[in-house]
């Protein structure tokens, strides 16, 4: 087999770049390694930043995001028994548009379908070959058939725990990494969200978060330790322990009901660079992983390709151009990092850290105080939610 851009994993990293290649008129072929129900099945990010949103659009797959989209203009800080709206459009004129992680993905799959793109799933062992030559291949098994995709270039989809990272030099690889000692718990459930935004709580028992996929179904998350055993937490202690944390009027007026899914998930800040070794680009999780607070995993993985759509479409529209190629890693690094500092801001000033100091727990409160009292603040907090500019 042979395609100009072989594409490891079906995330929406991979999904986005064979959809926006397709529209330039790039070939590619997607290899996956879990079925589509599975990929399908993933409960992830639920906030998309309006870059990605016109990303969605440019790729031709914003009709339902659009009809089912929910706009949101602001979001809430809780800390003790104060409540701090953050008006995201007053300070920077931009909202976000809360629309699940698994329906963007269901968006891209079905139009990748549609246009007869290649999507090759249960991709066993695939592995990268010959990237020092003009014509790298990508190995595997299907359908216990050894198989090899020749490429032009070769795009590392394949999230945190994918192979491509591998395959640059350990000599050329730095590893920037921070693992937080807690994870948090999330479940989703088919009921009313206590709020039309999303709330943030600082809470002594931990952090809390309320947030929504539509007007009938909720996500909540609560901090838990790393190593928390799923099982021990039924709905029941869920709930309760949610109300703890949430301000009183949220904790009363909530509604429950049986969780439809439920999973915990670590907190880590990581960033792997440089992104490109000679013709293999990473993207997404593959080279970066934020802790969820402030949203921006999916989001930073949505500019990735953004560079990466912008470097090989000039390549094969403008005569092997290849000035983009070669800044692509120092394009999306830019951004990374302040996403990342970002997300770790928030993550700091929001969590329960379990060896806190009292100087540590201080400077959380004063900055906690700064931001409730200080129009400034918010600007900037705000400025960073809705996404900085591509
Ligand atoms: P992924 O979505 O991880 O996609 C990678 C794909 O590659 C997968 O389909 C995988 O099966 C496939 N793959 C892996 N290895 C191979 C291989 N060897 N061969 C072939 N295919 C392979 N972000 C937020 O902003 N908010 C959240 O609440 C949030 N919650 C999260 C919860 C969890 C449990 C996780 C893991 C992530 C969460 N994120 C969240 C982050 C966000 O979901 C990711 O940033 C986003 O999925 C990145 O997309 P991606 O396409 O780069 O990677
Ligand atoms: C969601 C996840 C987040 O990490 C966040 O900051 C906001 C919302 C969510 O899954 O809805």
């Amino acid at each position: 087999m042979r395609t100009q851009v072989g594409i490891i994993g079906s995330g929406p990293s991979g999904l986005l770049l064979s959809q926006l290649l397709h529209l330039e008129g790039i070939d590619s072929v997607i290899l996956e390694r879990r079925t589509q129900d599975y990929v399908l099945g993933r409960i992830r990010a639920g906030v998309l930043e309006q870059g990605m949103v016109d990303m969605l659009r440019k790729a031709g797959v914003a009709e339902r995001l659009e009809k089912e989209g929910l706009v949101h203009e602001g979001l809430s800080i809780c800390f003790g028994d104060r409540r701090q709206r953050i008006d995201l459009k007053k300070h920077t004129g931009k909202v976000v548009t809360v629309y699940g992680q698994t329906e963007v993905t269901k968006d891209l799959i079905d139009a990748r379908e549609a246009a007869g793109g290649t999507l090759i799933y249960e991709a066993e062992n695939v592995q990268i070959e010959d990237l020092d030559s003009d014509t790298p291949a990508l190995t595997f098994l299907k359908d216990g058939k050894q198989q090899r995709l020749t490429c032009d270039f070769i795009a590392g989809c394949d999230g945190f725990r994918g192979v491509s990272r591998r395959y640059i030099p350990e000599d050329k690889l730095k590893i920037h990494e921070r693992v937080y000692p807690f994870g948090w718990l999330g479940i989703l459930s088919e009921t009313r969200p206590v709020s039309d935004e999303l709330i943030y709580v600082n809470h002594w028992r931990g952090f809390a978060l309320c947030s929504m996929r539509s007007p009938t179904r909720s996500r909540y998350y609560i901090q838990c330790a790393y190593d928390e055993d799923l099982e021990e937490w039924t709905d029941d202690r869920f709930w309760d322990e949610l109300r703890i944390r949430l301000p009183s009027a949220a904790a009363e007026s909530i509604e429950m009901g049986p969780s439809i899914e439920k999973s915990i998930a670590p907190l880590r800040s990581f960033i792997a660079e440089p992104m490109r070794h000679r013709h293999l680009f990473l993207a997404g999780d593959a080279a970066h992983i934020v802790p969820p607070t402030g949203a921006k995993g999916l989001n930073l993985a949505a500019s990735d390709i953004y560079y990466l759509s912008r470097a090989l479409t000039a390549y094969y529209k403008d005569d092997s151009r290849t000035d983009h190629m070669d800044s692509y890693s120092r394009d999306c690094l830019k951004r990374i990092w302040k996403a990342e500092r970002f997300s770790w801001w928030m993550t700091t000033m929001l969590h329960k850290f379990p060896d806190q100091s009292s100087f540590d727990r201080g400077m959380q409160l004063a900055e906690l105080d700064y931001l409730f009292d200080s129009e400034a603040a918010q600007a900037s907090l705000a400025e960073n939610y809705v996404g900085l500019p591509y």
